[in-house]
């Protein structure tokens, strides 16, 4: 990013409220692959793992890690946009995964999301005002003239103008279709929305400007969010706290701060000394992460990252780390504390 976002609540330890609003407990989402003549399950991606945390609400609680290892799987799977395998996702104390088609749908106003791609999100043959008016339509909210306003007004809230909504997504740059994407996900007033990588799509010289709009809607809103990023810049700037992620299993959880001057697990070390510091008080060796990330298919036995990890000792194979509190909110799956 060419300019760094503004920071207008630095990075709170603990959710505004202290009160949880969602909760997932082991999710788990495998997709099949299917072979042979009688198209039978021969073996799973194993795309998210026994992935368990908590978000508070009007917390901004990030997703990180390396492409493949599971965020949009994740984000998808708690919202229902794809059908868990297994585990739960509380939301206001709700298992959403047990509820039916007509039960689900207050949560689905709820919960909303932000694609990462505005150029394939938006169906290229509706205007402006159709795309962003679809879900009050479903939803029946702000019926009659009251919709044209609501839009125009989401429009102005986002920084397009009114009269934009007659037009077609082609007629807009990358940018503006992002803001596009975010009033949409805004318009039905949801409490929790899932950013999947809501800025990597955009020109770098455009990114800061709509991180700065999401920062901004969602302390305006009180929303809470699960922001997915590869930018640890952007994860520092806008989120309480930090989920890192490999292979599909969560690897460490922390406070921003703290993940970013005291990262406990061998994977965000290797993760953080890769990327640039602003600050130059702070001081990293860079580490090199050999090799690709393994197939989700046939993952390593015991810790998932042992074929990277300069740390790996023979127990890593046989032990799968469970994820433990090593000081206070701050977590981590690895079986080692005398190396970090
Ligand atoms: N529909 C699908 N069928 C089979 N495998 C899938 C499917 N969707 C995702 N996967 C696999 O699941 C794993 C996790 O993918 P996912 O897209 O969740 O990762 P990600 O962390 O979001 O990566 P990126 O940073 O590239 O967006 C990958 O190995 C991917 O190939
Ligand atoms: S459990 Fe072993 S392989 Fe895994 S991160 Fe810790 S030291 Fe590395
Ligand atoms: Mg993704």
């Amino acid at each position: 990013m060419t300019t760094a976002p503004h920071n207008k609540t630095g990075n709170r330890a603990m959710p505004a409220t202290g009160e949880t609003l969602l909760e997932v407990n082991n999710l788990q989402k495998y997709f099949p692959i299917r072979g042979g003549l009688l198209s039978r399950v021969v073996a799973n991606v194993k795309a998210v793992n026994d992935v368990s945390f908590k978000v508070g609400r009007g917390e901004v609680v990030g997703l990180v890690g390396e492409s493949g290892s599971g965020k949009t799987t994740a984000g998808r799977s708690i919202l229902r946009l794809i059908e868990p395998s297994g585990g739960q996702v509380l939301f206001n104390g709700t298992d959403i995964t047990k509820l039916g088609k007509s039960q689900m749908r207050d949560y689905r106003r709820e919960m909303q999301i932000i694609f990462q791609d505005p150029f394939a999100s938006l169906n290229p043959r509706m205007t402006v005002a159709d795309i962003i008016g679809e879900a009050l339509q479903i939803h029946n909210l702000y019926p009659g003239k009251d919709r044209v306003d609501r839009i125009s007004q989401l429009l102005e809230r986002v920084g397009l103008r009114p009269e934009h909504m007659r037009r077609y997504p082609h007629e807009f740059s990358g940018g503006q279709r992002q803001r596009i994407g975010i009033a949409r996900a805004l318009a039905v007033d949801p409490s929790f929305v899932v950013a999947d990588e809501p800025v990597s799509a955009l020109d770098v010289s455009i990114q800061a400007q709509v991180v700065n709009l999401i920062q901004d809607l969602q302390e305006e809103l009180g929303l809470t969010m699960l922001f997915i990023a590869h930018d640890l810049a952007v994860v520092e700037y806008i989120c309480d706290r930090v989920i890192v992620m490999y292979l599909g299993r969560v690897m460490e959880i922390a406070t921003s701060r703290e993940l970013y001057t005291n990262p406990k697990h061998p994977y965000t070390e290797a993760l953080l000394s890769a990327a640039p510091i602003p600050d130059p008080a702070i001081k990293r060796k860079r580490i090199i992460l050999e090799g690709d990330i393994p197939s989700p298919i046939n993952p390593p036995s015991g810790c998932v990252f042992r074929t990277r990890c300069r740390y790996a000792i023979p127990d890593c194979a046989n032990i799968v780390p469970e994820l433990r509190e090593v000081s206070p909110g701050h977590f981590k799956a690895c079986i080692r504390d005398d190396v970090l």
